[in-house]
């Protein structure tokens, strides 16, 4: 277990703040996170994994806590179901690296994200059509509140867009490990559009494919600071949906029709009409190729430059369309 004080959250975070926290650990395993003096650390307790889908706004006062746990052990029987235990620090990509070596199917068109598997299971991540609900079995977690360890089963997350029940109870519940269900033989999932043609006869080859695609729309992490989508694809009636076509005039509004005639309507759509693509505050922009992310552009960006920018973008969006955007990215500070 390492425990640090005063502990320097730069190279932790993707949208690369420079901030601290209070007090930063890193455990191992359940035992040593069960150890652990909860009511001695500082206030208040936040878990964090690959620190992709965040934005500290501040320093943080309180204690950091750092799952380590990576093992992935198969529960292979022989049959075309395979289960999967995954400890929650397991980076996420290496993960689907490994299930589409082994050439099982579920996971593939969720290459490239960043973040680790524990985190995956607070979000729900998703991309092209799938997601992480649709893998997920189970999720052992521990209990900060009764200080013991539990487990629910996948209906018990309440998985919904990038939501989950672990939101709502992010001070409570520590994920530890993951269950998933991955396949010998699911077969591809293409429905997405972008996804149409490609060579789809391994998890390999589609693994191969959305790296490409997302390669061409996403700030590499390595090269340029952000959190992936900055905020959710908003959801909308379809009265909504009137007045924004409306307004749109001869623009055809992108937009794809969910369960009880809700629709959603992608946020770079409406980011994109307002006009700011490559906006500007501070060291802060708005990505050229996908507006709905926001990047540390200049690598010295505040966290006040990218809130202004949420603002700007927010307030432009409902000005124009009358629609309110909420931030994916969870503010921390
Ligand atoms: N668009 C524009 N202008 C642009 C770019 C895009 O108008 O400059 C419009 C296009 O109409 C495009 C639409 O936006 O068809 C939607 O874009 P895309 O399908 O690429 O994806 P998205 O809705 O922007 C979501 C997820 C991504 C995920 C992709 C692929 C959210 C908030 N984002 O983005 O997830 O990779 O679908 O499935 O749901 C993430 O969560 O961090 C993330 C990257």
């Amino acid at each position: 277990m390492r425990i640090e004080d005063n502990y320097d959250l730069s190279g932790l975070n993707t949208f690369r703040m420079k901030v601290r926290c209070a007090k930063h650990i890193e455990y191992e395993s359940v035992e040593e996170l069960a150890s652990l003096d909860f009511d001695s650390l500082p206030k208040p307790i936040k878990h964090m994994g690959g620190g992709s889908n965040l934005l500290f706004t501040g320093d943080f006062p309180g204690t950091i806590l750092h799952s380590a746990i990576r093992h992935v052990k198969y529960v292979d029987m022989g049959f075309d179901e395979v289960p999967v235990i995954v400890g929650s620090g397991v980076v996420w990509d290496k993960l689907v690296e490994e299930l589409c070596g082994h050439g099982l199917w579920g996971a593939e068109n969720l290459s490239l994200i960043p973040g680790e598997a524990g985190a995956a299971a607070v979000q729900n991540i998703g991309a092209y059509g799938v997601e992480f609900k649709d893998l997920v079995s189970g999720v052992s977690c521990f209990d900060l509140q009764e200080r013991k360890k539990c487990k629910f089963t996948a209906a018990e997350c309440r998985y919904g867009y990038r939501e989950s029940m672990f939101k709502e109870a992010s001070d409570r519940y520590v994920i530890t490990s993951v269950l998933l269900k991955v396949s010998r033989s699911a077969g591809p999932r293409l429905g997405y559009k972008g996804l149409e043609g490609i060579d789809a006869s391994s998890p390999q080859k589609v693994r191969e494919a959305v790296i490409a695609i997302r390669r061409q729309k996403l700030p590499d992490p390595e090269e340029i600071g952000s959190a992936g989508s900055f905020f959710k694809n908003p959801v909308v009636s379809a009265l909504e949906f009137a007045r924004i076509a409306e307004i749109a005039g001869s623009r055809i509004v992108p937009h794809y029709v969910l369960d009880g005639g809700f629709i959603k309507v992608p946020a770079a759509w409406l980011i994109d009409q307002c006009g700011f693509k490559g906006a500007k505050e501070g060291g802060a922009a708005v990505y050229d190729k996908q507006p709905l992310v926001i990047v540390n552009a200049s690598g010295h960006a505040s966290p006040e430059d990218v809130l202004e920018l949420e603002r700007r973008i927010i307030a432009g969006v409902h000005q124009k369309f009358g629609v309110s955007l909420s931030p994916e990215v969870e503010h921390i500070g």
